[in-house]
C-alpha cells in the first residue's frame, strides 16, 4: 500500500492499562540479601520497592495480557477488534516470541502478533512502529504492550544491579482517527549506537542459557543524561513545539536522578515530570506505559494534554515521542 503525506491516517491514543505482580520486595528486604541499605538505594536511585514475579502467574505473557485487557476495556473495544499486537519485551517467555501467547490469552483471533526487542526503549520504538501501521492505513486498532520480567535475569548477589529492577507490564491502545481528524502523534525521534552495546547486556552464555544482567552503571547514567534531552528536543522540534508546551514528561523510570537532571536542564516544573519508580523500580519496556496508565487512572493526564515520552537503555538505544492524549 502506498500513500502520499496528505492521505496519511491520523493516530489516536484511546486506552491504557497496567499490571504488576503482587509480591513486593522492599529495599529493607534487599538489605537482608546483599550488602546495601535503604538509604543508599533511595538516595542514589529514588527506588524504595519493586514488584517481583512469583512463578507462572506472573509470566511475561500473563502480565502483558492483564495490562492489555484493561487497555482494550478502557478504549471501549473487545479483543476481536484488535488488528495488531506488538509486545515490546527483552525477557520473553519463549525465544520464538511471547506475543502469540498474549494473543491466545486475550482471544484476539483476528490480530497478527509479534515481539519487538529494544530493551528499555522498547515501548517508544513500539509506539512509533504501531503508529506507522495506522498512518499507512494498514491497521485500525493496535494494542501496544511493554512487559518485562527482568527479575529472571538479575544476579541477586550483585548489589550494583539487583537493586534497580522490577517486573510489570503496561499497555496502550492506538486507533486510526476517523476521516479528516487530526493525527495525535505529533513527533518522534529514535536513535541507536551499537558502539555502546557492551555497557548493558544479558549475554548468551553458549550453554542454552544467558548470563545475568551486566551493566556499567556510571557510563549508562552519563549516556542517559546526555542523550535523552537531545531526542526530546528533536521530537518536540518535529512537532513545532517547545518543552514548555508540554503538560507531562514521562521518562523511562530508571533513576530519579536522571529525571531530575533532565528537568533541570529544561527548566520545567518538576511536577510535570511523571515519577513512580519509588514503587516499581526499573521495569524496562513496561516503565513508561505503567506510569502513563497510573497518571491516566488518577485523572492527571486528560484528553488533549500534550505528553512527551522518552526511553533509553541497552543497545544502546534511545528515543522520544510527543503525542496528544485522546
Ligand atoms: N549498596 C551499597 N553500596 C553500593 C551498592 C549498593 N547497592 N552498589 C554499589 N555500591 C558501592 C560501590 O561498590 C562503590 O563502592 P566503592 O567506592 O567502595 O567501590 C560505591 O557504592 C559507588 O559505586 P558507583 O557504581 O560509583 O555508584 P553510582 O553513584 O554510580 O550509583 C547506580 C550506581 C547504578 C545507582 C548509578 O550508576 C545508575 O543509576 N546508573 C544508571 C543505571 C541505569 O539506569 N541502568 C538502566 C538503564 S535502562
Amino acid at each position: 500500500m502506498t500513500n502520499t503525506a496528505s492521505s496519511l491516517v491520523g493516530v489516536r491514543f484511546i486506552g491504557s492499562g497496567s499490571a504488576v505482580p503482587d509480591r513486593v520486595l522492599s529495599n529493607y528486604d534487599l538489605a537482608q540479601m546483599v550488602d546495601t541499605t535503604d538509604e543508599w538505594i533511595a538516595s542514589r536511585t529514588g527506588i524504595k520497592e519493586r514488584h517481583i514475579a512469583d512463578g507462572e502467574a506472573d509470566s511475561v505473557a500473563n502480565l502483558a495480557a492483564k495490562a492489555g485487557q484493561k487497555a482494550i476495556a478502557a478504549a471501549g473495544l473487545t479483543a476481536s477488534d484488535i488488528d495488531l499486537i506488538i509486545l515490546a519485551t527483552s525477557t520473553s517467555d519463549d525465544l520464538f516470541g511471547t506475543a502469540g501467547r498474549v494473543q491466545k490469552i486475550l482471544g484476539a483471533e483476528r490480530a497478527v502478533a509479534f515481539d519487538l526487542v529494544a530493551a528499555c526503549s522498547g515501548f517508544v520504538f513500539g509506539l512509533v512502529t504501531a503508529s506507522q501501521y495506522i498512518r499507512s492505513g494498514v491497521y485500525k486498532n493496535v494494542l501496544l504492550l511493554g512487559a518485562d520480567v527482568l527479575s529472571r535475569w538479575v544476579d541477586w548477589q550483585d548489589r550494583r544491579t539487583c537493586i534497580l529492577f522490577g517486573d510489570g507490564a503496561g499497555a496502550l491502545l492506538l486507533q486510526a482517527s476517523p476521516d479528516h481528524q487530526p493525527n495525535n502523534l505529533l513527533g518522534f525521534e529514535m536513535r541507536s549506537d551499537g558502539k555502546g552495546n557492551d555497557l548493558l547486556n544479558i549475554n548468551y552464555s553458549g550453554r542454552s542459557t544467558f548470563e545475568p544482567i551486566s551493566m556499567n552503571g556510571q557510563e549508562v547514567y552519563r549516556f542517559a543524561v546526555r542523550r535523552v534531552p537531545e531526542v526530546i528536543e528533536k521530537s518536540l522540534h518535529s512537532a513545532n513545539l517547545e518543552v514548555h508546551d508540554l503538560d507531562w514528561l514521562i521518562l523511562h523510570q530508571a533513576n530519579q536522578r536522571i529525571i531530575d537532571a533532565v528537568v533541570n536542564r529544561f527548566g520545567i516544573d518538576p511536577a510535570k515530570a511523571v515519577s513512580n519508580m519509588g514503587k516499581y523500580g526499573n521495569t524496562s519496556a513496561a516503565s513508561i506505559p505503567i506510569a502513563l496508565d497510573e497518571w491516566v487512572q488518577a485523572g492527571k493526564i486528560q484528553p488533549n494534554h500534550l505528553v512527551a515520552i522518552a526511553g533509553f537503555g541497552a543497545g544502546l538505544s534511545w528515543g522520544s515521542a510527543v503525542f496528544r492524549w485522546g
